[in-house]
């Protein structure tokens, strides 16, 4: 079975990822299973750009398909950010508590109706000789007043989802694995995967 590398460190999202990639004909690595291979920086001015250069980069070096992964939160009233810079919005090495303390305070008095948001995630595949394809899901949400729930990770406590009555955080994997942005983007890499397996 061919192997695929999922090209991501950050484990909660590999946890989706593999859930996500369920039923593929695919024999499913993590990158961790290749200690020698680098971090490669995510210095790119789009989630596209991190996305294709992870799946690239990893590929060449292991000589392996690979998935490229990059997501993040866009908050309306900010402007969009955090976006790429999502894990470092706080600060180099911010917790998902610090960052979260800080969008809240950044959005203090901001109704409700103007706390628009949207989860976005690029994913990549890419091979040995270079980028296969790309695709991009989203999820709409709100930046909620306070965190709530215990599952997930990162902004999962603050997106609230108004269908539901819910942060991600709160309603937990099943659902978040059915409308998250990974899952749209996930949908459509599926279908464009069988051209290659
Ligand atoms: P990366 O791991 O450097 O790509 O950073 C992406 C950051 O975006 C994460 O550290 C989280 O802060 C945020 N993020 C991306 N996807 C999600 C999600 O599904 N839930 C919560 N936060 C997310």
């Amino acid at each position: 079975m061919k192997k695929l590398i999922i090209g991501t460190r950050n484990p909660k999202k590999r946890e989706e990822l593999v859930k996500l990639l369920e039923g593929l004909p695919l024999d499913i690595r993590s990158i961790e299973d290749y200690p020698g291979l680098p971090e490669v920086e995510e210095d790119g001015k789009t989630f596209r750009e991190n996305a294709v250069k992870k799946a690239a980069t990893i590929a060449r070096l292991a000589g392996e398909l690979v998935m490229g992964e990059d997501s993040g939160l866009e908050v309306d009233a900010l402007n969009g950010v955090p976006g790429v810079r999502s894990a470092r919005y706080a600060g180099e090495k911010a917790t998902y508590e610090e960052n979260n303390r800080k969008r809240l305070k950044a959005m203090e008095g901001t109704p409700l109706e103007r706390r628009t948001a949207r989860f976005c995630c690029t994913l990549a595949l890419a091979n040995p000789e270079g980028l296969l394809f790309v695709v991009e899901g989203q999820c709409e949400g709100f930046v909620s007043q306070e965190p709530k729930g215990e599952h997930g990770f990162g902004y999962d406590p603050v997106f609230y989802l108004p269908d539901y009555g819910k942060t991600f955080a709160e309603l937990g994997p099943t659902v978040k694995n059915q409308i998250s942005h990974r899952a749209q983007a996930l949908k459509k890499f599926r279908e464009r995967l069988k051209q290659f397996i």
